[in-house]
């Protein structure tokens, strides 16, 4: 049974995922004035101290669909005690007392983790800095498998800044327990952390490292774009930047998909939208319906 979801690998269970993926089309299939009211007279903290749009407006939706209130923090690091210098764990003792949940989105890695451990309600981690994003992941997956109809025996692509990306840290985790073939595709001094590699190495998951996204384009069944992290990093990108352009989109595959976890910068040119395989403002949308799902699986009653 999982109380906090801290990381992706919390979710290395075909099982368990089946059974969230299932009640998530469940929720997606029901008109709103059907959605279960099962956080009727609980209330959520959404605890923000990073910016977001998608995230926390999709978790504070979700509540709201299943009857329950929120406590909403979306500016922490410029209103809440933190301003006065107190500590993480002090300000999660405090909402303990106000909420049922917390959903919090910290600048600093490890910090959901920190939060668990002083936390009595379950703590989500809705990104940790340049750590996880695990929820991201799970909508990810799910977007996956509702376009591709499986995972097993893709081809994946995973491009941008794969060494500051949480979203891609925390998928990598997820495809790891699938029959996947990963390219990673980013100029040299953005590659994905060693602790990853090392990771790939160890399930056995076959990973090509590539500099230039056109050069494996054409082998994908999916490509997952993120844009650079530069509010994590100050060095300038060597090299041409992952991007997808309406002139090398030719080279996908009909049937590929392209996944973004949004906000997109400049690493999808517009003109990809109207193509049929764009399929990233679904993906955002399906993140309400996972995040339902989570709650439910959490604090359902
Ligand atoms: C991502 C994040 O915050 O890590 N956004 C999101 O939650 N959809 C991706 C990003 O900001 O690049």
């Amino acid at each position: 049974m999982i109380k906090h979801v801290v990381s992706s690998k919390q979710f290395l269970d075909k099982k368990l995922l089946k059974s969230l993926f299932a009640a998530t089309a469940r929720l997606q299939k029901l008109p709103p004035d059907q959605y279960p009211q099962t956080l009727k007279g609980r209330i959520i903290a959404t605890l923000f101290y990073e910016p977001s749009t998608r995230t926390r407006l999709s978790f504070e939706s979700a509540v709201l669909r299943l009857g329950g209130k929120l406590l909403s923090t979306e500016n922490a690091a410029e209103v809440s005690s933190a301003v006065k210098g107190e500590s993480l764990e002090d300000t999660i003792r405090t909402i303990n007392g106000y909420a049922d949940a917390i959903v919090l989105r910290h600048p600093e890695p490890g910090a959901a983790d920190r939060a668990s451990i002083v936390s009595d309600v379950p703590i989500i981690n809705a990104g940790d800095g340049s750590g996880e994003h695990p929820t991201q992941a799970l909508l990810d997956i799910y977007s996956i498998k509702q376009y591709k109809k499986k995972i097993d025996s893709l081809v994946i692509g995973l491009a941008g800044d794969l060494l500051n990306s949480r979203t891609l840290h925390s998928i990598i985790y997820i495809l790891s327990i699938f029959d996947v073939e990963l390219y990673l595709i980013a100029p040299k001094q953005f590659q994905l952390p060693e602790e990853l590699l090392s990771y790939l190495r160890e399930k056995s998951i076959p990973f090509h490292q590539v500099h230039d996204i056109n050069d494996c384009l054409g082998k994908l069944d999916v490509i997952y774009i993120n844009r650079l992290q530069m509010e994590r990093h100050t060095a300038k990108f060597k090299g041409k930047a992952p991007t997808l352009t309406k002139q090398n989109i030719k080279l996908l595959k009909p049937d590929a998909i392209i996944l973004n976890p949004l906000p997109r910068i400049s690493e999808i040119e517009i003109e990809v939208d109207n193509d049929p395989r764009a399929v990233y403002f679904q993906q955002a949308k399906n993140g309400l319906f996972i995040r339902m799902a989570l709650l439910n699986m959490l604090l359902g009653k």
